[in-house]
């Protein structure tokens, strides 16, 4: 008799999450998704990422910022897969809060119920920015994860097709405003790409996986796939990294929060981000797909 395996995704209705319950759904497991809002999965998402409310067997409603909320989230669960974390600045939570202590709050139910894998997804290159907030506070995870005595795999992706699709919108505007002079290069993935490797990390030894896409660019390079899918010249402003520094300082002033997640994209704009290559999905066809939906 084949015994279906369960897992929990957490954080199901953001960009990975969503296609971490259509790859584990595809192989057979039953899928209980942890989310804030249940509503938000029946509409695809902003970056194209599935509507997958009707992928789902089980949904639970928790939010890592109330203890009580989780009780019993892991409850005849085998693999706990966490994709859950602060992406967008909030006025009262921070990276800390949910990243590390939410996450924690999870492992904490996980222990009780000894699952059998727990799986999270932390960041490419964190050891060149240790010092960002965001970064710290998901390796005080992966620390905690380690020595939690359960078996874990880590996976490091270095930027999702999402994150660029955040040039397509600049694209789009006709203008772009550059932090550097858009020499860096990185090999994003796609969502549906990064998520066949999540699912396969869930067999093996405990351990870290780079993740990255199958083609390496320029950040200029990107920008420009992005002016050419919306059929725009490019239109690029290079602003040198002290001036965007000087502008974090400034904007700490008065948003700490939104100043320390923007630590993070000046952070990583002063290193090649190349990680092993997965997957087959380019990112100048997602920005087509991108530019076919948005008027
Ligand atoms: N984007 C990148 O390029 C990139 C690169 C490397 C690593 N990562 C990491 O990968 C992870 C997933 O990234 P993503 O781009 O898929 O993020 P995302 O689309 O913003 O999804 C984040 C998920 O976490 C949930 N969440 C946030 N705060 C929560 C809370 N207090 N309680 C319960 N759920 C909460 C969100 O729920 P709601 O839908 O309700 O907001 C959403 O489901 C993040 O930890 C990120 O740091 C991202």
């Amino acid at each position: 008799m084949t015994v279906i395996k369960k897992v929990l995704v957490a954080g199901a209705s953001g960009y990975l999450g969503r296609y971490a319950v259509n790859e584990f759904k595809g192989r057979g497991y039953f899928v209980r998704a942890m989310v804030r809002n249940p509503e938000k999965l029946k509409t695809a998402g902003p970056h194209g990422e599935p509507a997958v409310y009707d992928l789902i067997d089980e949904i639970v409603t928790g939010d890592v910022t109330s203890p009580e909320s989780l009780n019993g989230v892991c409850k005849d669960i085998d693999i706990v897969f966490s994709a859950l974390g602060l992406t967008s600045p909030h006025p009262q939570y921070t990276s800390y809060d949910v990243d590390y202590l939410g996450n924690k709050r999870i492992l904490e139910q996980a222990l009780a119920e000894k699952i059998s894998r727990f799986i999270y997804v932390s960041v490419f290159n964190e050891d060149k920015m240790a010092e960002v907030l965001s970064i710290k506070a998901h390796e005080l995870f992966v620390a905690d994860l380690k020595k939690s005595g359960l078996s874990w795999a880590v996976i490091r992706p270095n930027g999702y097709f999402s994150d660029m699709g955040r040039f397509f919108s600049m694209a789009q505007s006709g203008h772009i405003f550059m932090v550097g002079e858009g020499k860096v290069k990185i090999n994003p993935i796609h969502g549906a790409d990064l998520a066949k490797v999540c699912v396969d990390a869930v067999d093996g030894e405990s351990r870290e996986i780079a993740v990255g896409g199958p083609d390496i660019y320029t950040f200029r390079e990107v920008m420009e796939l992005a002016f050419n899918a919306c059929g725009k010249a490019p239109w690029i402003t290079s602003l040198p990294l002290w001036l965007a520094e000087g502008g974090l300082m400034v904007t700490g002033l008065f948003n700490r929060n939104l100043a320390d997640l923007l630590s993070f994209a000046v952070e990583a704009l002063k290193f090649d981000h190349i990680a092993p290559a997965y997957g087959t999905r380019h990112l100048k066809e997602f920005f087509a797909e991108l530019a076919a939906k948005k008027p």
